[in-house]
């Protein structure tokens, strides 16, 4: 018997839906529109009339946060209007074909079949739902690596911390950038097959369904270990051969989670037909520019039986125990339509960022303009501060680079930023009012980490000034950041004097 919640949820796909008029409509204002029909303005400066971004804040830091166009915004803001209209009628009508669509296009755009896409609030959240949808097994393994993203693995490491048996246990990968991308392969093969050796007694059993050995019956299967893999690390901003290393992990059975937070809307040619990882997650909101609080889940079909749950657990779950089961399996499109009541406008939003982007150009086109400015602006940095750029390469580089601080370098992790010495500069720095710069050290990374934040005469001039530079979009143009690089030059050379002089430092540059 289906209840009232599966009546309206389940079927809307064949009910013609009606619309949900606003007595309130807003007018675009400027740069909340665009005709289509007409070419888009040069990138650069042009472009900036579209984003809502400050006229005086350069903004070198699309990666964290992502900005999004104003046509998405005034989109975002219409369908409020609609949605509050009749909340009934979105909610139980209107909403799931809309979120279908999106679906739809976030699917078309990473080539996967749209019963294998959800979308969820978030990269942390989609992780999670992965996490902690595995049955872990006393034995287990959970391979990340030094760059892995703060909250995935804090996951991890909460998953082997919690107090219900039984619990993975968590083994690092440590990339010491720069690396090439062979390098990188070595170092992932090297650790699967050194935690296979260290386990020797460990019937790692439970394989992936492409991996050879695979075996459907669970009395088969002891224990597995599974790949936590960003395609893009944060910190340092390096693109990585994710699609390899799922061959990799294919070959040697282990199952992969690719963390590709940034890669929506930044990596090109990111096909998970051909690619084939077990679970691929990556945020909207940050390089699509979809509103907000938006990220697709992909989970293939063939694993689709190992996510029981949507988080938090929804109407639409379905007991393994239950006879609905044979029929719907996990029912792992439905649970994700409606998670409890939230505001579903920025899952709406994607196909609305999808054209405006389009009418740019497209997906080639926008990477072309972005990873070109990446390069020569980290290339331009890097002359200005004296130092050298992370990968010259560029095989590291999508739209986020790397360059190095004119700082002394440790040679052994510790060695130089341990918490006294970075108490030092930063006390250092605040003598030197109104300038304020942050320095971090992230582990095991390449030695010198500045985040730089400028506060001069009430107006604010933000400059992510670190090892890793946080990603250039399109509405910036060549030349913009000379400005707070040359600041960030003097201070980091005075900086480095300073602290050479202090502790009796080398320097490096
Ligand atoms: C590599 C990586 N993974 C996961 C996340 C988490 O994203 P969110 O905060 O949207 O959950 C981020 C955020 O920047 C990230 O860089």
């Amino acid at each position: 018997m289906r209840g009232w919640f599966t009546r309206y949820f389940a079927d809307t796909d064949s009910i013609a839906v009606p619309p949900t008029p606003s007595r309130k409509r807003i007018a675009p204002g400027p740069g909340e529109s665009y005709d289509v029909s007409r070419r888009p303005p040069p990138f650069g400066h042009p472009l900036k009339h579209y984003f809502a971004l400050d006229d005086k804040y350069v903004n070198l830091n699309h990666g964290s946060y992502g900005s999004i166009p104003l046509p998405v915004i005034y989109a975002a803001n219409q369908l409020a209007y609609e949605i509050d209209a009749n909340p009934d009628v979105f909610n139980r009508v209107a909403y799931k074909p809309r979120l279908a669509k999106s679906r739809e296009a976030v699917a078309k755009l990473i080539g996967a079949d749209t019963g294998e896409v959800v979308l969820v609030p978030n990269a942390t959240h989609a992780l999670n739902t992965i996490l902690r949808n595995f049955e872990w097994r006393e034995g287990d393994l959970i391979i990340g690596a030094t760059t892995t993203y703060g909250a995935v693995s804090n996951t991890i490491r909460y998953l082997t911390d919690r107090s219900e048996q039984p619990r993975p246990e968590m083994l690092t990968i440590v990339y010491n950038f720069p690396l090439t991308h062979a390098e990188v392969l070595e170092l992932f093969r090297a650790k699967i097959r050194e935690a296979k050796q260290q386990y020797a007694d460990t019937q790692f059993t439970d394989v992936p369904p492409l991996s050879e050995g695979y075996d459907r019956d669970p009395a088969e299967k002891k224990n597995k270990i599974v790949a936590v893999i960003d395609s893009i690390t944060s910190n340092p901003g390096a693109l990585l051969p994710w699609k390899e290393m799922c061959s990799i992990a294919r070959e040697e059975g282990v199952w992969t989670v690719i963390d590709a937070a940034h890669s929506i809307g930044q990596e090109q040619h990111i096909n998970l037909s051909d690619t084939k990882p077990d679970f691929w997650l990556s945020n909207c909101h940050k390089w699509l520019f979809a509103k907000r609080g938006c990220a697709v889940l992909y989970v293939p079909k063939r694993n689709q039986y190992i996510i029981k749950s949507s988080l938090p657990t929804s109407h639409q779950y379905v007991s393994p125990n239950s006879p609905k089961y044979k029929e719907l399996g996990t029912n792992f499109v439905m649970q994700h339509e409606w998670t409890g009541t939230t505001d579903e406008t920025p899952y709406i939003t994607v196909p609305t960022a999808i054209a405006f982007r389009e009418w740019l150009g497209g997906e080639q086109t926008i990477y072309d303009y972005c990873h070109k400015l990446a390069m020569d602006g980290a290339r331009r940095l890097a002359e200005i501060m004296g130092t050298k750029v992370l990968n010259e390469s560029g095989v590291l580089v999508a739209t986020m680079s790397n360059v190095y601080l004119p700082l002394p370098v440790e040679k052994t992790p510790g060695e130089i930023y341990s918490p006294e010495v970075l108490a030092n500069i930063s006390m250092f720095h605040d003598e030197q009012a109104p300038l304020r710069i942050q320095h971090i050290r992230w582990p095991f990374l390449p030695q010198r980490c500045m985040d730089v934040s400028v506060q001069r005469a009430g107006v604010q001039r933000h400059l992510r000034l670190r090892v890793c530079w946080e990603g250039v979009q399109c509405y910036l143009r060549g030349g913009e950041g000379d400005y707070p690089f040359r600041y960030a030059r003097e201070t980091a050379r005075t900086s480095a004097i300073e602290l050479t002089r202090r502790r009796g430092l080398g320097h490096c540059h």
